[in-house]
């Protein structure tokens, strides 16, 4: 007889997902980590059109389907014609991440207008519009959101305030969204800390060190557990998985 534990446990085998923002680091490695789960994928990019290609290579490597699509997620009718496209070529979407997302510096006399747009387009707008155009696929298979926020939309980092203000909207988002699309569509997000990705400096590292109870930054491994835990997780919507060392205690 199946374990009590694993009856509420469904594969992620022949799913299908589309992970916004995944040519490269974070994003890329959820998509390879959703296609070793058995996962086909939608890699969504915006200019980085070779590691697309990559990432392509890489999840059919793993043996699961792969196409990239291109849009400017600033642009509704882009973000329209992304989920049309996934619609055509898979026919079904059961997972969505919203990974993409611009990291603008700027402080209270720094933030100008252009700053404070492309901050809330791309990291609040979008993910929205992404919801709405996936919603009609999603309710079909049951299927779940999982968007990105970040420690700064709880904490609020007075140099990013614009990029905080965002992600704090990221966090209403996936409320209001768990309710707007219940019982059909699970909505949660996960609010990584620090996560050390090849090439960043590694200065990043030791200052992260001193502030996180369990002595390091993230790695990518680290969210993208996370991200199988939510996909897999039946009865938990609408809530926000900080998944940062302790740093935000
Ligand atoms: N890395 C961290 O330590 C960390 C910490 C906390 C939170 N997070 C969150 O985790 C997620 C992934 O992080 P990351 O560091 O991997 O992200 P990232 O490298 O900053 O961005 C991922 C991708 O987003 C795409 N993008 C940006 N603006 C776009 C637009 N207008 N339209 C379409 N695509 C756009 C870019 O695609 P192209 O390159 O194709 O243009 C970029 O490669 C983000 O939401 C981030 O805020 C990350």
């Amino acid at each position: 007889m199946m374990p009590a534990s694993q009856h509420n446990r469904e594969s992620l085998n022949s799913k299908v997902a589309l992970v916004t923002g995944s040519a490269k680091r974070l994003g890329r490695a959820v998509a390879l980590r959703l296609a070793q789960e058995g996962v086909d994928i939608i890699i969504h990019y915006r200019k980085s059109r070779a590691e697309a290609a990559e990432a392509v290579a890489e999840v059919e490597k793993l043996g699961r389907r792969a196409i990239a699509i291109t849009a400017d997620l600033g642009n509704v009718s882009e973000i329209k014609w992304l989920f049309d496209e996934t619609s055509k070529q898979f026919g079904r979407l059961d997972i969505l991440v919203n990974s993409a997302a611009n990291f603008l510096s700027a402080s209270m006399d720094s933030t100008t207008e252009e700053i404070w747009d492309a901050s809330v387009d791309t990291n609040l707008k979008a993910p929205f519009f992404c919801a709405q155009a996936a919603a009609p696929l999603l309710r079909r298979t049951n299927g779940t959101i999982i968007n990105f926020a970040d420690t700064g939309g709880l904490l609020g980092w007075p140099g990013y305030i614009a990029h905080s203000v965002s992600k704090a909207g990221v966090v209403m988002l996936t409320k209001v969204l768990a309710k707007a699309l219940a019982p059909e569509v699970r909505v949660n997000a996960i609010a990584p800390g620090t996560i050390t990705m090849t090439g960043d400096p590694p200065e990043w590292e030791a200052g992260f060190r001193k502030l996180a109870p369990l002595g390091r930054s993230g790695t990518p491994s680290d969210i993208t557990d996370a991200v199988v835990f939510l996909a897999l997780s039946k009865f938990i919507t609408g809530q926000t998985l900080v998944v940062d060392g302790g740093s935000t205690l």
